[in-house]
C-alpha cells in the first residue's frame, strides 16, 4: 500500500461518515469542510504505525478520529485567527457564520470521540487517555499563541512549548496510538511518539515558514495572515533575535502598521536582508534529525519505516 492508497481509503472513510442533513445549518459546513480535501498527514501517521506491527486497518477508526479532531481544531482556529481561507476555500466562519463555526466545530470533536469508541478493543482505555491528555494539550497550545499576539518577549523556548502543545502532540498521539492498536512494545510506541513530536515541531516550522513565503496559487490558505496577526512564529523569533536596534525598532513599528499589504511587504524585505528563512530551515532540519534517531529506535525491520521516514520527508519539504 503506497501513501496514495492510504489517502483515498482514508477519503472514502470520510465520504462515508454518516452525517445527518438537518438540521442543515449545523451538518452542511461539517460536510463541506470535510470534502475540501487537506492533506489526512494525521490518519496517514496512524495507519502507517499500526502497519509497523500488523494490518493497518485495524486502526482505521482511530485513524479517522484523529482527522476529524484536527478538523475541529482547525475550523475554531480559523475563527480564532480571523482566517478567510482554509484548503483554497472560504473558512466555515466565512461562508456561514461564527456561531455557525462553533458549533459545528463542536459536533466534530464530538464525533471525533464517538470514532475512537468504535475502535474499541483491549486498548481502549490507553487510547482514549492519550487522545484526552492530547486534546487538552492542544487547548493549552492555541491559548498560548493568542496570548503571545500581545507579548513583545516570548522566547525560543516559550515559542517551541506552544507549539509542541498547538500543533506536535497531535502527531505525536496519531502515531502511538496506530501503534497501540498494532500492540507495540512501550518502548517503540514512546519512540513513535517522539518521532511524531520532531516531526511535528519541523511540520509548525515549516507551516510558519509557508505563511509568509508560500506561492499564494498553491497554498490555500492567506499568505501573511501570521503577520498581520502579529503571531510570535519562528520567523519573528529570529528576526527579533538577530536585530540590531535599529531593526528592532522597525519591528516595532511594523506590529502596529495597519496596512495589510504594507506590513507584509516590509516585514519580508527586513527577514530576507536578515536571512531568516535560512536560519529557521536549519532549526526544522535540526528536529527532523532527532525524530529520524527516534524512528531507528523502533525495534522492526528498516525497511517497514520506509513510508514513515518518506511522509516525514513530504512534510517538510511541502508546498501547502
Ligand atoms: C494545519 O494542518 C494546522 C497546523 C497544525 C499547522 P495541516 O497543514 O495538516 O492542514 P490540512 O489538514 O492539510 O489542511
Ligand atoms: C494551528 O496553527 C494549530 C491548530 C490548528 C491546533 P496555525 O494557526 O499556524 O495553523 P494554520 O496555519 O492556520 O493552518
Ligand atoms: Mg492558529
Ligand atoms: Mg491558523
Ligand atoms: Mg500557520
Amino acid at each position: 500500500m503506497d501513501l496514495t492508497a492510504f489517502t483515498n481509503t482514508i477519503e472514502t472513510e470520510l465520504r462515508a461518515l454518516e452525517i445527518p442533513q438537518n438540521p442543515s445549518g449545523l451538518y452542511d459546513p461539517i460536510r463541506y469542510f470535510l470534502q475540501i480535501g487537506g492533506k489526512r498527514v494525521r490518519p496517514i501517521l496512524t495507519l502507517l504505525a499500526a502497519q509497523l506491527f500488523g494490518d493497518p486497518k485495524k486502526a482505521m477508526n482511530q485513524a479517522i478520529a484523529i482527522e476529524l479532531f484536527h478538523n475541529f481544531t482547525l475550523i475554531h482556529d480559523d475563527i480564532m485567527d480571523n482566517a478567510p481561507l482554509r484548503r483554497g476555500m472560504d473558512t466555515v466562519h466565512e461562508k456561514w457564520n461564527l456561531n455557525t463555526a462553533i458549533l459545528s466545530g463542536d459536533v466534530l470533536l464530538i464525533e471525533a470521540y464517538k470514532k475512537i469508541i468504535e475502535g474499541s478493543g483491549p486498548e481502549l482505555e490507553a487510547i482514549l487517555k492519550l487522545f484526552n491528555t492530547t486534546a487538552i494539550e492542544v487547548c493549552e497550545g492555541q491559548q498560548m499563541d493568542m496570548d503571545f499576539e500581545t507579548r513583545i518577549d516570548v522566547s525560543a523556548a516559550e515559542y517551541i512549548e506552544m507549539i509542541r502543545l498547538k500543533t506536535s502532540v497531535l502527531l505525536g498521539c496519531a502515531l502511538e496510538i496506530g501503534a497501540l492498536v498494532g500492540g507495540a512494545s512501550k518502548a517503540d510506541a514512546d519512540h513513535l511518539y517522539q518521532f511524531g513530536v520532531h516531526v511535528g515541531v519541523a511540520f509548525q516550522i515549516k507551516d510558519d515558514i509557508l505563511d509568509l513565503y508560500a506561492d499564494p496559487e498553491k497554498f490555500g490558505k492567506q499568505v501573511g495572515g501570521d503577520v498581520i496577526a502579529n503571531k510570535k512564529t519562528i520567523l519573528h523569533l529570529t528576526a527579533v533575535t538577530n536585530s540590531s536596534r535599529e531593526q528592532l525598532n522597525v519591528l516595532k513599528n511594523l506590529s502596529e502598521e495597519k496596512d495589510a499589504q504594507l506590513k507584509i511587504e516590509r516585514t519580508k524585505t527586513l527577514y530576507d536582508h536578515l536571512k531568516v528563512r535560512e536560519m529557521c530551515e536549519e532549526m526544522l532540519h535540526d528536529h527532523m534529525g532527532k525524530a529520524m534517531f527516534h524512528l531507528e529506535e523502533v525495534q522492526v525491520d528498516d525497511h517497514f519505516k520506509k513510508p514513515l521516514r518518506d511522509l516525514a520527508i513530504y512534510l517538510v519539504n511541502r508546498d501547502k
